[in-house]
């Protein structure tokens, strides 16, 4: 069977949210209950991967954050502004179907997430993201996360480390 091909489209009305399932019961309730009403309030931006019978295979949210310069660890934030805190933008969820784990779709929104990062005009030091459990810190530290020191399930990665090349 030849490889499904996804494309990434902001969260709309029209696509059906009560079909998907990740296998991980509150994230799929936080998707099919509660995600559109933080985009309505600004609170959340809603991406999902749709397949071309429109159907969702993965998703995955963006907010603006911050994070505490005393929070990196410390060689990092040597680099940095000694402002209190640092810009960030934080990856709230992401979630793949179970149908579709394990083909690339997961680490394929989390390089979709740098790109829409990397290419915003506002600026940010870095992505953020909250591990729900160690397996999944362990996903983002596949794909080049550093846990913070004194919390390691909350990640980060530095946007300008992001090649240009891989993310544009
Ligand atoms: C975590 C999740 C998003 C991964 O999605 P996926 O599409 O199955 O993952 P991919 O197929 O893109 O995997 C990409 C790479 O990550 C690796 N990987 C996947 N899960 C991993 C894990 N738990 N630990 C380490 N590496 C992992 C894969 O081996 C693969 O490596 P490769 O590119 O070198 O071959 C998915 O399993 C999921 O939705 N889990 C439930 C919700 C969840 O845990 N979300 C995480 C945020 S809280």
């Amino acid at each position: 069977m030849s490889k499904p091909s996804f494309r990434v489209a902001l969260l709309d009305a029209a696509h059906n949210r009560a079909a998907f399932n990740s296998g991980s019961a509150p994230l799929d309730r936080y998707f099919q209950q509660q995600v559109s009403q933080d985009v309505r309030r600004r609170v959340a931006a809603c991406f999902v991967a749709l397949t071309t019978e429109q159907r969702i295979a993965g998703f995955y949210t963006l907010a603006a954050a911050s994070v505490l310069l005393n929070d990196l660890p410390t060689g990092t934030g040597k680099k940095l502004p000694r402002y209190p805190t640092v810009p960030a933008v934080r990856m709230g969820r992401l979630a793949v179907d179970q149908e579709f784990k394990g083909l690339g779709l997961g680490g394929a929104l989390l390089a979709d997430a740098m790109a829409r990062a990397a290419n915003s005009e506002i600026a940010a030091y870095a992505m953020v993201v909250d591990a729900k459990d160690k397996k999944a810190a362990d996903f983002y530290q596949h794909h080049g996360f550093i846990p913070m020191p004194n919390s390691p399930l909350t990640l980060f990665l530095p946007i300008a480390t992001v090649s240009a090349a891989i993310y544009k």
